[in-house]
């Protein structure tokens, strides 16, 4: 893995045997981009690859040039990276190379959360700097290869070493040219209770954005994009990622220019955004991790999952497995009474459970969710022992006790707001508007964050609290704050997630043995962002098997299986009305944070058998379903979308659980095999089906098979057989295969 610079003909070249990514500074100062895509042979020039699309007019006609950092003004057309006000109201920049540095390692962000390395070895960093010479803005481009990983980090570093005032209109974290369109661009669409579906469209001449105005990156879009050839599968084609390692306004957009070439920007939102630079300030963005693969989607998610399981999660929790936990929210609501409670510890306990979470309705007077949020106080109407003697209680049974908190929120009906009702965004003068009867605190005020800091600390000291669910359930309206200047509205939505940040890494840092689960309404902040503090969070509100079948399809598309909490909940399910059979719940929830929401009182003696049943089969297969390699196999979003199936695989293709599932039945169903991948082609594999008791399609499969068997001919999921029909709708089956020792004799 290297990143090397041929003084020659001004290359950088960031190398690693998997990918390479090529730029160059030209005659006239501009910094093109030449490569990104499979490894080159390092020690060559690229010169010859670009960056000219073809020949262009003029000595100054940018717009056919394929630009690193581009910029408006003067000649490119195209959407700028960067665009700037200057102080006479001007908008033209020209920004020139003036040097670069090389250095092993990785270095950080300030403020921003980023991924990391353990060792220098495992990366190499390279920092270019472009220079305005007229307006004196120094612009610092920083990209970090790292060993046998197919993704580049960028970010950037917008500095004002002029002697005027400077806006940013738009600061992107990245921005590629790609010479040609053959593109689909792949996005994660959704809203809340169906967050993350996977939308494909073809990319045409002109632009298409996928973007959040929220203040949060939102249920309804991901800061994610790929582009994927026409031809491009699950385990084939040129896949090329772009994640944001950001929680708030983002813009992914690709640009089809007039000659066919592909612009594609990723960064902080710039509708709303503007940001003042006095002399000697300096903004820096959010980072961008771009990735290529040649492997498919599945390459890609191979890659994201990788680096964010291992190089941007943080903590004591990153390696560690995940407890299987009870949460009271679809059980009990605002129900929380210590009796209740403890029963329902109880009886989770019995069941194997690990952790009971006591989420909302703790704190306050919180009856409803009309009040209270800022009071984080506990209720001793409910908790008559506080919280410190419910959590005792509850590890008196040998399990562990976590938390709910909504710190960044407040209600208009709290002591907290009659307090500071200055506190809530909101313009002065103008009404501000409620959703679930709640307001959102001001977190670009360092006070706030200062004040929650002691609050939540003081909860969380107040008891043995091992977990702690940090929701976040509206979105900002009316932005403004008080702590800025007219001139710096435009700066409101980046300074909030900067405070938000802020109060995680130092609640984190203050209780690093704590395991945080984010949560915003579900999965309205699922990303990378959250993830560098918060190593799993809450995929969704949508409890739904089936619903989850597609919300999970597409999270994995860019996270690991160890960031997705997924839980069986009660039937009919409480968002849709559905009723599926208890295995197939648990069947969907096990790829993933496993755990129940559900009041375990209201269950009956076989119910609690069959959970006890489905928590021991978890543990067992625990690191397989937190940090095994996670293939999607039959896609929800495809066909009729009727059968789905997704397996994963340990690292070293020993074992593996297969997940298949089917929506709806159907009558003479034919029989149906789907090829696996990951295994060993060379390993016999011993199948075993889930539910016990259910042997007949192991039995079918043949108890010992081949890899090579079962990734060509594939296994049997479905057979034309009497039973089939007495299975009803929302079936799901596992098979678990372990490599067996000895080969067997054919
Ligand atoms: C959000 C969360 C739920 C639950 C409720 C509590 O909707 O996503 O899981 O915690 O808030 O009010």
């Amino acid at each position: 893995m290297v990143a090397t610079w041929n003084g020659a003909t001004n290359e950088l070249h960031l190398h690693n045997g998997r990918i390479s990514y090529v730029i160059r500074a030209l005659e006239d100062g501009s910094l093109a981009q030449v490569y990104f895509g499979p490894a080159l042979a390092p020690g060559r020039s690229y010169v010859h690859l670009g960056p000219a699309h073809f020949e262009a007019f003029s000595d100054r006609q940018t717009e056919f040039v394929a630009l690193e950092y581009p910029t408006g003004g003067a000649g490119d057309f195209r959407v700028p990276a960067l665009a700037v006000e200057h102080a006479d109201g001007s908008s033209v920049l020209h920004l020139a190379y003036a040097g670069h540095r090389i250095s092993t390692g990785k270095p950080a962000i300030p403020g921003l959360p980023s991924t990391y390395v353990e060792r220098l070895d495992e990366a190499e960093s390279a920092e270019i700097l472009l220079v305005d010479a007229e307006g004196g803005l120094e612009v610092r481009l920083l990209y970090t290869i790292f060993a046998d990983q197919p993704v580049v980090a960028r970010s950037v570093r917008i500095r004002n070493a002029g002697t005027a005032r400077v806006t940013l209109r738009s600061a992107m974290s990245a921005s590629l040219d790609l010479p040609d369109s053959r593109w689909d661009l792949l996005q994660l669409a959704g809203t809340w209770a169906r967050e993350r579906h996977v939308v494909r469209r073809a990319l045409a001449p002109g632009r298409v954005a996928v973007t959040s105005g929220r203040g949060a990156s939102s249920h309804e879009a991901n800061p994610f994009v790929a582009l994927l050839r026409p031809t491009t599968t699950e385990d084939h084609g040129t896949a090329l990622g772009f994640s944001l390692v950001y929680s708030g306004n983002f813009r992914a957009e690709a640009e089809v220019d007039p000659f066919g070439t592909t612009r594609l920007r990723l960064g902080i939102e710039p509708e709303g955004f503007a940001w003042t630079l006095e002399p000697g300030d300096e903004l820096a963005t959010p980072e961008a991790i771009l990735a290529w693969s040649e492997t498919g989607l599945g390459g890609l998610s191979d890659a994201y999952h990788r680096l964010y399981r291992e190089r941007l999660a943080r903590g004591a929790w990153r390696d560690r497995p995940r407890p299987v936990l009870l949460n009271s929210w679809e059980g009990a609501y605002f129900d929380v009474r210590a009796s209740r409670m403890l029963e329902m510890a109880t009886a989770a306990r019995d069941m194997g459970i690990e952790l009971f979470v006591l989420d909302d309705g703790w704190f306050g007077e919180r009856d409803a969710d009309t009040s209270s949020l800022g009071d984080w106080v506990v209720d001793r109407r409910k908790l008559p022992d506080g919280l410190d003697g419910l959590a005792r209680q509850v590890e008196a049974l040998g399990m562990r006790f976590g938390l709910w908190i909504e710190p960044e929120m407040v209600s208009p009906r709290s002591r907290l707001f009659t307090a500071h009702p200055d506190w809530a965004i909101g313009v002065p003068g103008r009404p501000r508007t409620e959703s679930r009867s709640q307001l959102v605190l001001d977190m670009s005020r360092p006070e706030i964050v200062d004040h929650l800091f002691g609050a939540i600390r003081d909860v969380l000291r107040s008891a043995p609290i091992s977990y702690v669910k940090w929701d976040y359930n509206r979105n900002i309206t009316e932005p403004f704050s008080l702590g800025l200047p007219a001139e710096r509205q435009g700066e409101f939505f980046h300074r909030y997630v900067l405070g938000v940040y802020d109060l995680y890494d130092r609640l984190t840092r203050e209780f690093p043995e704590i395991l945080f689960e984010s949560c915003a309404g579900g999965g309205g902040r699922f990303d990378p962002g959250m993830l560098a503090f918060a190593p799993q969070a809450w995929t969704s509100d949508d409890t739904d098997a089936v619903e989850r079948l597609r919300i999970q399809w597409g999270t994995s598309i860019v996270y690991p299986l160890s960031s997705m909490g997924a839980h069986v909940a009660a039937v009919p399910n409480h968002q849709v009305g559905r009723v599926t059979p208890l295995a197939t719940r648990a069947a969907v929830a096990f790829f993933g944070v496993f755990g129940y929401e559900l009041d375990p009182a209201a269950l009956s003696p076989d119910e609690r058998r069959e959970i006890a049943g489905q928590v021991a089969f978890y543990k067992t297969h625990r690191e397989l379903f937190q940090r095994g390699r996670f293939l999607r196999l039959r896609s929800p979003f495809e066909g009729d979308g009727n059968d789905v199936a997704w397996m994963t695989v340990a690292e070293d293709a020993r074992h593996a659980v297969v997940g298949w599932y089917r929506i709806l039945n159907r009558p003479q169903p034919g029989s149906d095999r789907i090829p696996l991948r990951g295994l060993d082609p060379a390993a016999r594999y011993r199948v075993t089906a889930w539910p016990p008791g259910d042997d007949s399609m192991a039995a079918r499969n043949a108890v010992e098979r081949g890899g090579d068997d079962l990734m060509s001919a594939g296994i049997l999921v479905v057979a034309t057989r009497p039973e089939t029909a007495a299975r009803g709708d929302f079936q799901a089956r596992l098979f678990v295969l372990d490599a067996v020792e000895q080969p067997a004799t054919d």
